[in-house]
């Protein structure tokens, strides 16, 4: 009725669907997510939740990450945070596989659950299991008082605010933030982050909302991009190093919005079997941007370019080597490449949102999913 539409029309903030605004709220989720928790000039770095047991994390011989859909990519990309900053071996399973496999787990073992509603049954399964077995549980939820957040010994909220759109994604970056912050005190507290290095790093983490400001401002040049390739069947999508899940974080929030096929694959892999697909038609998002596998994904790209795939390229402000190759470059501010997956994964959603309200699909309630999957 007309009440309900205008009420719809005041939560959307102007906006033309929930998934629009959200990404676009993102320097201020992110901002929300840090807030009171990190303090680079002062050298702070604090996390509620995490203080009774920052000693069974310290002591950890191992971590384990646990989730489902986009909250699994973002335990991927704190694999690579956890084991980069603070050397702990690291493990990310899928919530569904790990709570039926009669896992190894054990009262030393730090097991992080990451869940946008705190509602999914995997998730929450997964946790009793570990729980069980005697390992610590940290949660790290959006919504507040919900069952993973209730089950977990511990954990952190990330603070992204009510996420409408099934498709996630203000909530994504506000995990990676959480993770990240988990992952730098970490690397302190077990003396594999030098002071200087953990200093310089908090401040780079605090310029990341205003990073993604800058980078929302492509979303003209992306709404053109978007209007060349809506009409494809398939998409690839390859990264490499931290970017990697971001490259299957951009396949994954294509498919559930447009419901084109889309594959997100580490770049170095695409030799054995993706790159059997490329030909004029398909369209390859690179995530190509300045970080230690550039050069790698360079080759990639060439590889693609020599089979006449159509490139669109995710690269460093100002980067020159990719626009000589590409179809289209979209430049993203430079950020250390740890905290990079907050920056390059925004285009991406963009991608998806335009190329779905293109093809006329419902972006905010996309056929056949659930925002919260409460049954197995
Ligand atoms: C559903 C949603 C996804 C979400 C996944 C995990 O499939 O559609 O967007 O990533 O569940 O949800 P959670 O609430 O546990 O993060």
């Amino acid at each position: 009725n007309q009440l309900e539409m205008e009420l719809e029309a005041i939560e959307k903030g102007g906006f033309e669907h929930f998934m629009l605004k959200e990404i676009s709220e993102q320097p201020r989720s992110i901002a929300d997510c840090m807030r009171g928790r990190l303090d680079a000039k002062g050298g702070r770095l604090v996390l509620g939740g995490l203080r009774d047991y920052m000693n069974k994390f310290q002591n950890a011989d191992r971590i384990i990450i646990t989730a489902c859909g986009t909250s699994w990519h973002a335990g991927l990309v704190a694999e690579y945070l956890f084991e980069e900053f603070a050397r702990v071996p690291v493990e990310v399973e899928y919530a569904s596989e790990f709570r039926y496999r009669n896992p190894v787990i054990n009262s030393k073992d730090f097991v992080i659950a990451i869940s946008q509603s705190g509602e999914t049954a995997d998730t929450l399964a997964a946790i009793e299991l570990a729980k069980e077995k005697g390992a610590t549980i940290f949660g790290v939820c959006n919504v507040v008082g919900s069952s993973i957040a209730r089950a977990t010994h511990a954990g952190s909220y990330t603070h992204a605010g009510p996420e409408i759109g099934v498709a996630s994604t203000k909530a994504f970056t506000a995990q990676i933030s959480v993770l990240s912050m988990m992952a730098l005190m970490l690397g302190y507290q077990r003396g594999t982050l030098p002071e200087s290095t953990y200093m310089q790093l908090l401040s780079e983490l605090e310029s990341i909302p205003a990073k993604v400001e800058k980078a929302l401002k492509l979303n003209n040049q992306i709404e053109k991009i978007a209007a060349q390739y809506k009409d494809a069947s398939n998409f690839l999508y390859l990264g490499r190093g931290y970017n990697f899940p971001v490259a299957l974080e951009g396949a994954l929030k294509l498919k559930e919005i447009s419901y084109i096929h889309a594959e997100g694959y580490p770049a170095a892999e695409m030799k054995h079997g993706p790159i059997a697909l490329i030909d004029e038609e398909m369209p390859v998002v690179f995530i190509a941007t300045q970080d230690s596998s550039y050069e790698k994904v360079v080759s990639n790209i060439q590889e693609v370019k020599a089979r006449k795939g159509k490139i669109i390229a995710v690269v460093t402000e100002g980067d020159q080597t990719v626009k000589k190759m590409a179809d289209h470059v979209i430049e993203i501010p430079m950020a250390h490449e740890a905290f990079v997956p907050l920056i390059s994964v925004v285009p991406l959603q963009q991608l998806s949102y335009h190329i779905a309200v293109m093809r006329g699909c419902n972006v905010d309630q996309p056929r056949n999913l659930a925002k919260s999957v409460t049954v197995e």
